[in-house]
């Protein structure tokens, strides 16, 4: 699943270009859809009115008499819901691809699980709202379904639905619930990315504008009509079927009550207990800091992407107004505080240094041992180091005679520091970075923050004096293999014309 979403994912970028890829920003997209329909809803609510009587020709008056502004809001309203319900299951099939629901992950996924519940909640009263065929036969339906569950003294349908107990005071609570609900949806999402370090809850203009004139040209050509006022003396035979949100009704005709729950009971279970399921996934110790080395930059809690470091008053009587703290079950392990924090530069003198957070099992100075000895074994006319990610292209396969390559969890964990010390301490003739696809980063930030901090626009920032000539970044996803190994030849050979010219230039 993961090769065949990743492929679908690479055409998307030739197609739209990886920023305008709609696969890299359904929760922003979803916010978007959601807003849609706040606004749309927002307007044909002033025309609409409660009431038994009053609710089919209030809406008849809008979808006819105001086709042009009414009839297409209101047709924007089902469409943009509609693309609601898309994009939130393709997101949700694409975190679950991906694997971003486990370990700290668990919260963004398990507050994700009550939003399904209650968008369908919203959607299907919304149909309830019109009050033609379909609201008549969804309503009956519904309270059918409920009437299996223990909770009611006495059966809804009989109590609620009737055509004498059908009054004015249903509209009312239809009419406040399809208000208090989407709040409550709000609330959800605004709890849902509470741990995700500026979230992307915009999606790019132009995505944004070709979302809204899809929606407006499916309004004008195919736009929404109501099917027919509700009889309660009179069983609707034929229907047309939202199937985003009402397909629940067509499998209750065919099953029991009691099954439908237990299908809808049984997934939503299996949605919150997927986490913490046994798999293979393991993630390493959390980032830890090392006070005796921390200065308070707040650079680490700047790039972490899970809100998993604070600053808090300094505890150790040293000057520094603040330190950084790890909040141990926000951490995903990423590395990235790592890379960002100023201590932890390989040219410190100490054999074993240690920087002011580190990844327990991947400390600082390990890797700069780890590199020393890789580098020094290295031989050729150009060599060469190649750092990459564990959730990216396996730079290790790359690794050669004269290719020293470094994974990390993230490529975020790389500090600039350590492209300079391979260059200038070492004298390797080039560094080729790499990671996840632009816009796809595992770990959300680190692929953005690693360009950033290479162009020298974010701290830690690449220092003037690394020649950009001599430094490469190619991101390639675990599938890209094949698409790295000639980059990484192309630059060989980039390398080695420099290094002609230079020899060229220092012999005249
Ligand atoms: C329409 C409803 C939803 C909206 C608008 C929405 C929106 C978002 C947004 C904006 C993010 C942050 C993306 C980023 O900047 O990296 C996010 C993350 C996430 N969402 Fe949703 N979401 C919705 C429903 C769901 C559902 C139903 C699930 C799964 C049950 C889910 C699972 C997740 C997970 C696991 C993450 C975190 C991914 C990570 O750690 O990188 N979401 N969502
Ligand atoms: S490893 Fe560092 S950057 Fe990554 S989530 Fe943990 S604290 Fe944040
Ligand atoms: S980046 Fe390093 S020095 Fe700065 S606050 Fe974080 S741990 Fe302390």
């Amino acid at each position: 699943m993961r090769k065949a979403l990743l492929g679908l994912e690479g055409v998307l970028n030739r197609v739209f270009g990886s920023d305008l890829n709609p696969l890299y920003c359904l929760g922003a997209l979803g916010f978007y859809s959601f807003w849609l329909v706040v606004v749309s809803g927002a307007y044909i609510y002033a025309f609409y009115k409660t009431g038994i009587d009053l609710s089919y020709p209030s809406v008849e008056f809008i979808t006819h008499e105001q086709w042009y502004l009414g009839g297409i809001m209101r047709s924007l309203h089902r469409y943009a819901s509609d693309a609601l319900v898309l994009v939130m299951a393709l997101h949700l099939l694409r975190e679950f691809i991906l694997g971003r629901y486990r370990g700290a992950r668990w919260f963004a996924w398990i507050t994700g699980v009550p939003l399904i519940w209650l968008i369908y909640a919203a959607g299907i009263n919304g149909y309830w709202m019109v009050w033609d065929k379909l609201a008549q036969y969804s309503t009956i339906a519904t309270v059918e379904w409920f009437d299996w569950l223990p909770i009611f003294g006495e059966p809804l349908s009989r109590s609620f639905v009737t055509h004498e107990a059908l009054n004015d005071r249903f509209f009312s609570l239809i009419s406040f619930a399809h208000v208090t609900v989407p709040l409550f949806i709000l609330f959800l999402l605004w709890v849902h990315i509470m741990r995700i370090s500026k979230p992307v809850v915009n999606p790019r203009k132009g995505l944004a504008i070709g979302m809204l004139l899809a929606l407006l040209v499916l309004s004008f050509a195919v736009p929404v009509l109501s099917q027919g006022p509700a009889d309660m003396a009179i069983e609707p035979t034929k229907l047309d079927i939202d199937w985003f949100y009402l397909y629940i009704y067509p499998l209750l005709d065919i099953w029991t009550a009691g099954q439908v729950w237990a299908l809808m009971a049984g997934l939503s279970l299996m949605l919150v207990v997927l986490p913490w399921l046994p798999s293979r996934f393991k993630q390493i110790p959390v980032a830890e800091v090392h006070l005796d080395d921390c200065s308070g930059c707040r650079l680490c809690v700047a790039d972490c992407p899970y809100e998993a470091v604070v600053m808090r008053p300094r505890s150790d009587g040293m000057h520094f107004l603040e330190e950084a703290v790890v909040v141990p079950d926000r951490c995903v392990s990423c590395g990235i505080c790592a890379g960002a924090c100023p201590s932890s530069n390989p040219f410190r003198g100490e054999v074993g240094y240690v920087s002011g957070i580190e990844m327990p099992s991947m400390m600082m100075s390990g890797l700069r041992a780890g590199m020393n000895r890789d580098l020094e074994k290295l031989s050729g006319d150009v060599r060469i180091l190649l750092v990459g990610c564990d959730s990216a292209a396996d730079v290790g396969k790359l690794r050669s005679a004269s290719v020293a390559t470094l994974s990390l969890p993230c490529t975020g964990m790389l500090p600039p520091s350590f492209v300079e010390y391979a260059l200038h301490e070492h004298h390797v003739d080039g560094v080729m970075i790499s990671g996840c696809r632009e816009h796809d980063c595992y770990h959300r930030l680190g692929v953005l923050w690693s360009q950033q901090r290479m162009a020298a626009k974010r701290e830690p920032r690449l220092r003037g004096r690394a020649e950009r000539d001599r430094i490469k970044i190619f991101w390639a996803a675990s599938t890209d293999f094949r698409e790295l190994e000639p980059e990484l030849e192309s630059f060989r050979a980039s390398l080695a014309e420099n290094l002609k010219i230079m020899h060229n230039k220092e012999e005249r």
